[in-house]
C-alpha cells in the first residue's frame, strides 16, 4: 500500500495520459476525536492511519499532561496509535498550562471533556487560536455547571476550566459548528448527564459516529428547520476504539483542485479518503463548475464511509458558481481552495453565508480577498462571503497566508498550475493538517510538466498561460467620480473602493493639505491667491498608501483628518484650489495614485483633467436642498430647519459656481461621464451601480 504522499502510476487514461494515484494523511477531525475519546474510554484504543500533524500532536501532548498514556503519536504514519484511556473522569491534575498550539478542535473538545472532571486546567494556544471565540463553548458548559474564566481577555484563550459535576442541558447553538456540538456532547457523556445540541445546519458528525461505536446512544433528527443531536442516557463507561482513520477529504480537496487546473491529460486518484457526507459538500460545487470527480466507494472505517476520488484535468476553464449558506457547513474548510479555483473560472463566483470563515485559523474571507487581489485577481469581500472574478491572466506575487494552513495550501495549489508564478510566504503552516504537502505537490507538478513537454514550465517562467494568446494587460482600472458638493461623492467613493479592493483617492484632501500648508508657512496671509511652484514644492505634499487608503503628508508630517477638515481650511480650500499653479503641481501626485488593481478617484476634475482616460467616469448630482441637508447632517446637526437648509444651499451654490468658473480645470462633467442623480437614491443602490460599471469595464478591458 502506498504511503501518504507517495505517487503511484497505475496505467493509462483513455486520452493517452497517465493514471496517477496518491494518498493523503489521516483525517484531522477524526484523529483529534480519537485522541480525546480514546483518553476517556476504559482500556486501550488502537488507531491506525492517524494524522501526525501539528494539531493532533498538540492535543496528544495536552492529554499526556493530563496523565493519559499515548504511544505512536510522534512515530511514523504507519504505526498505530495506542491510547490508554483513564475513564470518563479519571484524568490527572495537570501541573502546567495545556498549550493547544493552533488547534481549535483540540481546545474546544478538551474544554468539553474537562468540564466534568474534578480538575482545574488552563487551556492556551498560539496567537491565531488566542484570537478565536471561545464563549460559544464556554457559555453552554457554564450553564451545565462548569467554572470557566478567562484570565486575560474575555472570550479568548487562555481559559481556566474548573471541572464540576454537571447538570443536563439542551443547547441551541447560534452557529453550525462541530466543535461546539462536540464540546457539549463530550461534557454530557463525561458527566453522564443527558444533553441535546441543536444547530442551524448539520455540521460534521464525527463525534456522533465515534460515540456510537463506543456504545453511546445518539439520536439525531431535523427539528423545526434545525439539526438536533441528543445523547439521552450516556453510559458509565466508553468502550475503547479500534479503528483506521480515513484520508482527510479536506486535504484531498487541494489535490483535486490542483489536478483539475494542471492541464495535460493525466488523471489523479486520491485513495482511501473519508467520504462522510457532512464533509464532502465541495463535490457538488465542483460538479457545477464542470470539474467531475468520480467517487469510488470502498469500505467503511470506524463508522466512516471511505472511497477513492478520481479527477481528470480540465480541458478549458471551470465555470463560475454560486454557493449559498446551506452548502457551507459541509465544505467549511474547502472555501479557500474553492476560491483559488474560482480565480481561474469563467465568470464571477459568489460565495455567501460563510461568515464563520472569519473566525477560523485566520479571517479567511479577508485573507483570501487580500491575497487574491495581491496576485492580480479581482475580488469583492462581502460581510459573509466573496465575489471572485475569474481570470486567465497570468497571476504572480507572494501570497500572504496569515499563518493559516489552508490559505497557504490553497495558494500553493494555484502557484503549481500553469500561468501562475505565486509563492507562499509561510509554507511551514501546512504541517498543521498535511505534513508532506509541498513535497507531494512539487512531485505531482514535476510529473505533469514533463508530461506536457515543458509547456507548463515555459508558462511558469514568464510566458502567458496556455490558450491565452493575449498579453496579460493588468493595468490599473480607474473609476473617476466627480460631482457637486454634498452629492455623496466621498462616502460613495470610499465604499466602492472598499468593495472592489481598489485604492481610494480623495483629491479634496490634497487641496486641503495645500491650504493648511500655506496657512502654516504664511501665517500673516489670510487669503492666499498666488503661490509659486517653488513654494508649493517646499510644502512637500505627499500620499503614503496603507492598503487602499492614503495618509496625507505635508511639510514632513502626517496630517490628521480633523486638521484637514477644520473650519479655517474649509473656508479657504475652494480659493486655493482655483490657483493654476496649485492644480498643476498636484497633477502628478494624483496620477501616481493609479497603481495596483484599481483606483477610485473622487473630486471635481477627475474624469475631465486628471484621468481623462479613466475607464469609468461618474458624475454625481443631487437637488441643492438635499445636498445642503446632507452637509448639515454631516456636521452633526440632528434635523435642520428650512432656513438653515436655504442658507447652506446658497453657500454650496456659491462654491460650485466658483469651482465651475475657475480658469484652470473648472468643475464640469466629462462628456462621457454617467450622471447619477442621488436625490432619492439609497446609498447602497448608488454604490452597486458604480461597482457594476467598474466590473463591466474590467471585463471589457480583458
Ligand atoms: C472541525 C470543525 C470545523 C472545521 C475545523 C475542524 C472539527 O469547525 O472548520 O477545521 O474537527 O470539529 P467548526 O465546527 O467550528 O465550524
Amino acid at each position: 500500500m502506498a504511503e501518504p504522499g507517495e505517487i503511484v502510476r497505475s496505467g493509462a487514461t483513455a486520452g493517452g495520459g497517465r493514471e496517477l494515484s496518491v494518498r493523503v494523511p489521516g483525517d484531522k477531525s477524526i484523529t483529534q476525536r480519537a485522541l480525546v475519546l480514546g483518553a476517556l474510554a476504559e482500556g486501550e484504543s488502537r488507531i491506525g492511519g492517524a494524522l501526525r500533524g501539528a494539531d493532533p500532536l498538540a492535543t496528544g501532548r495536552a492529554l499526556a499532561a493530563l496523565g493519559v498514556q499515548i504511544t505512536g503519536l510522534e512515530g511514523s504514519a504507519d504505526d498505530d496509535l495506542r491510547i490508554r484511556g483513564r475513564g470518563l473522569r479519571g484524568w490527572r491534575q495537570p501541573n502546567a498550562v495545556l498549550d493547544l498550539g493552533n488547534s481549535g478542535t483540540g481546545a474546544r473538545l478538551l474544554a468539553g471533556a474537562l468540564a466534568p472532571q474534578p480538575l482545574d486546567a488552563v487551556l492556551a494556544g498560539d496567537k491565531s487560536l488566542s484570537a478565536r471565540p471561545m464563549e460559544r463553548i464556554a457559555a453552554p458548559l457554564r450553564r451545565m455547571g462548569a467554572g470557566i474564566e478567562y484570565p486575560e481577555l474575555p472570550g479568548r484563550l487562555p481559559m481556566r476550566i474548573g471541572g464540576a459535576p454537571l447538570t443536563p442541558l439542551r443547547h441551541e447553538s447560534a452557529v453550525s459548528s462541530a466543535q461546539v456540538k462536540g464540546a457539549v456532547l463530550l461534557a454530557g457523556v463525561g458527566a453522564e448527564v443527558a444533553v441535546e445540541v441543536s444547530e442551524p445546519r448539520r455540521s460534521r458528525d464525527h463525534s456522533e459516529r465515534m460515540l456510537e461505536s463506543m456504545g453511546v446512544e445518539v439520536v439525531e433528527r431535523a427539528v423545526a428547520g434545525r439539526w438536533s443531536v441528543r445523547v439521552p442516557a450516556p453510559p458509565p463507561r466508553l468502550a475503547p476504539l479500534d479503528m483506521r482513520v480515513p484520508g482527510d477529504f479536506s486535504s484531498a480537496a487541494f489535490l483535486l483542485v490542483w489536478a483539475a487546473l494542471a492541464g495535460g491529460r493525466d488523471a489523479l486518484t486520491v485513495r482511501a479518503v473519508g467520504l462522510n457526507g457532512t464533509r464532502t459538500g465541495l463535490l457538488s460545487v465542483l460538479a457545477r463548475m464542470g470539474v467531475a470527480v468520480e467517487v469510488v466507494p470502498r469500505e467503511t472505517a470506524g463508522g466512516e464511509p471511505v472511497g477513492d476520488l478520481r479527477v481528470d484535468a480540465l480541458a478549458g476553464p471551470p465555470q463560475a458558481v454560486e454557493v449559498g449558506g446551506d452548502e457551507i457547513p459541509a465544505m467549511i474548510d474547502e472555501v479557500p481552495v474553492l476560491a483559488v479555483l474560482a480565480a481561474r473560472a469563467e465568470g464571477v463566483t459568489r460565495i455567501a453565508g460563510a461568515r464563520e470563515l472569519r473566525v477560523k485559523e485566520s479571517d479567511r474571507l479577508a485573507a483570501l480577498a487580500v491575497t487574491l487581489r495581491r496576485i492580480g485577481v479581482a475580488v469583492e469581500e462581502l460581510p459573509d462571503g466573496l465575489e471572485i472574478e475569474g481570470t486567465r491572466d497570468r497571476l504572480s506575487g507572494v501570497a500572504e497566508c496569515f499563518r493559516d494552513h489552508r490559505i497557504a495550501m490553497a495558494f500553493g495549489v494555484l502557484g503549481a498550475t500553469p500561468g501562475c508564478d505565486v509563492r507562499v510566504d509561510d509554507p511551514g503552516t501546512s504541517d498543521v493538517s498535511f505534513p508532506g504537502f509541498w513535497k507531494l505537490l512539487a512531485s505531482l507538478r514535476r510529473r505533469s510538466e514533463t508530461a506536457r513537454g515543458g509547456r507548463a514550465a515555459a508558462a511558469n517562467s514568464g510566458s502567458a498561460p496556455e490558450g491565452d494568446g493575449a498579453a496579460p494587460g493588468r493595468g490599473c482600472l480607474v473609476v473617476a467620480i466627480d460631482g457637486s458638493a454634498g452629492s455623496g461623492k466621498s462616502t460613495t467613493a470610499a465604499a466602492v473602493a472598499a468593495r472592489l479592493g481598489f485604492r481610494h483617492l480623495d483629491s479634496g484632501a490634497i487641496y486641503r493639505a495645500v491650504t493648511l500648508g500655506l496657512l502654516e508657512v504664511r501665517p500673516g496671509d489670510a487669503a492666499p491667491h498666488r503661490v509659486t511652484p517653488a513654494e508649493l514644492a517646499a510644502l512637500a505634499i505627499d500620499l503614503k498608501w496603507l492598503g487602499g487608503r492614503a495618509e496625507v503628508w505635508a511639510l514632513g508630517d502626517r496630517i490628521r483628518d480633523e486638521d484637514l477638515r477644520s473650519e479655517r481650511v474649509t473656508a479657504l480650500v475652494s480659493r486655493v484650489s482655483a490657483i493654476p499653479a496649485v492644480r498643476a503641481c498636484l497633477l502628478d501626485l494624483q496620477r501616481s495614485a493609479a497603481a495596483g488593481p484599481g483606483l477610485v478617484a473622487e473630486g471635481r476634475d477627475m474624469g475631465s483633467v486628471v484621468f481623462p482616460k479613466a475607464e469609468v467616469k461618474v458624475y454625481l448630482d443631487a437637488d441643492p436642498r438635499e445636498r445642503a441637508r446632507r452637509r448639515i447632517l454631516q456636521r452633526g446637526t440632528r434635523s435642520p430647519g428650512p432656513a438653515e437648509i436655504e442658507t447652506e444651499a446658497a453657500r454650496l451654490g456659491r462654491r460650485d459656481e466658483r469651482d465651475s468658473s475657475r480658469s484652470v480645470a473648472p468643475m464640469r462633467r466629462a462628456e462621457d461621464a454617467v450622471v447619477i442623480d442621488t436625490t432619492g437614491l439609497d446609498p447602497a443602490e448608488q454604490i452597486d451601480r458604480i461597482v457594476r460599471l467598474a466590473r463591466d469595464a474590467r471585463r471589457a478591458s480583458r
